[in-house]
């Protein structure tokens, strides 16, 4: 019985010399101590040791399983004590090395221009307002003194979506909803997208407009004017200079294209302005007294000026981009180029 209790003690402890882990270790704690164990069976032998005998085997047995018992608990806590340095091992984090930077974004070109747009004209005492840009017929056209099959359609190729609906041409359609709804006096100005049938390099089917619109008494074109010459010489530069030249829309009468003095070279002469120093950049007027009598504002008691242009166009002549696709295509190298 010695002999065999010896021989157990010493295959379990060489076992649990040689574990490599807590699993491993477990398995050998289960093999002697567990309840079919062999170190429990030795237990279970006594019943044939003679009585006399007994306290003696006994207490082997229990010696037995003391130092199988110890040996456990102090490989237990070596394993564990090494597997806590081998995890703070793979989870160490060299501070020395340098961040991973969080790329920032940037304002899209046309959002700066339109942001500062808006600061221009509120800073003259207009508000901003917004409208749908899939619009009736009623709003982007017939209230603007566009009947249908009028030739000034052609003016705009309009994407329509049936009859009745189209794909806004101008935030024009938004002063129409405006002076529908509101009495003067009213000062604002309608940013947003527009969408046209035009495509070539400073033609997108796509673009933003910038609209404004004051009606009031007594509104004249020497206001249009001097309010256009404060938005140019602030979005561009102090020095720059404002024309007129007739034109003609249907929902303006007298109607004016408007010139700026070049921005590249404040009216020198260059590639930019065709050697002739000035730029078009918009198209304004007083409100025709029909398209205000049609929303409903009395025009032998009010009149108002009108003027839209492209935040696109903006854009560009400020920033001197040739193409105003770049506008759309979200190319980062581009865009990070604004801020
Ligand atoms: N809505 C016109 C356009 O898109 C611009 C404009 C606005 C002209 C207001 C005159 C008055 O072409």
């Amino acid at each position: 019985m010695k002999e065999k209790m010896d021989k157990i003690k010493n295959e379990a402890l060489a076992l649990i010399d040689s574990a490599t882990n807590t699993a491993e270790l477990n398995d050998v704690r289960v093999k002697y101590l567990g309840k079919s164990g062999e170190i429990s069976a030795l237990m279970r032998d006594m019943a044939g040791v003679p009585k006399e005998e007994r306290p003696m085997v006994g207490k082997l047995v229990n010696e037995v399983r003391f130092a199988v018992e110890e040996a456990l608990s102090k490989k237990t806590e070596l394993l564990a004590q090494a597997e806590k340095v081998a995890r703070l091992k793979a989870e160490e984090i060299d501070v020395t090395l340098p961040a991973i930077g969080n790329e920032m974004g940037t304002l899209h070109p046309l959002t700066i221009v339109k942001n500062e747009l808006i600061d221009i004209f509120a800073g003259m005492g207009f508000s901003v307002v917004e409208g749908p840009e899939i619009e009736s017929d009623l709003y982007n056209f017939q209230l603007l003194n566009v009947p249908k099959d009028h030739p000034a359609r052609d003016m705009q190729d309009t994407f329509y979506i049936n009859d009745n609906m189209v794909l806004r041409t101008q935030t024009s359609a938004v002063q129409a909803r405006v002076m529908t709804t509101e009495k003067p006096p009213i000062r604002i100005v309608c940013p947003g997208k527009v969408y046209r049938s035009d495509d070539d390099a400073s033609h997108s089917p796509i673009f933003n407009q910038f609209e404004g619109l004051a009606v009031d008494k007594h509104i004249t074109m020497g206001d249009l004017k001097g309010c256009l010459e404060t938005f140019a010489q602030k979005i561009f530069s102090k020095d720059t200079k404002v024309r007129l030249r007739p034109s003609y829309f249907p929902f303006t009468e007298p109607s004016v294209e408007v010139d700026v003095t070049c921005a590249m070279c404040h009216g020198k002469g260059c590639r930019i302005c065709k050697g002739t120093g000035w730029v078009e950049i918009l198209g304004a007027g007083i409100v025709n007294p029909v398209v205000l009598d049609m929303c409903g504002i009395d025009s032998k008691e009010y009149s108002g000026f009108a003027f839209g242009f492209g935040i696109d166009r903006i854009a560009m002549i400020k920033y001197g981009i040739p193409n105003i696709k770049m506008l759309y295509e979200n190319d980062e190298r581009f865009l990070k180029q604004f801020n």
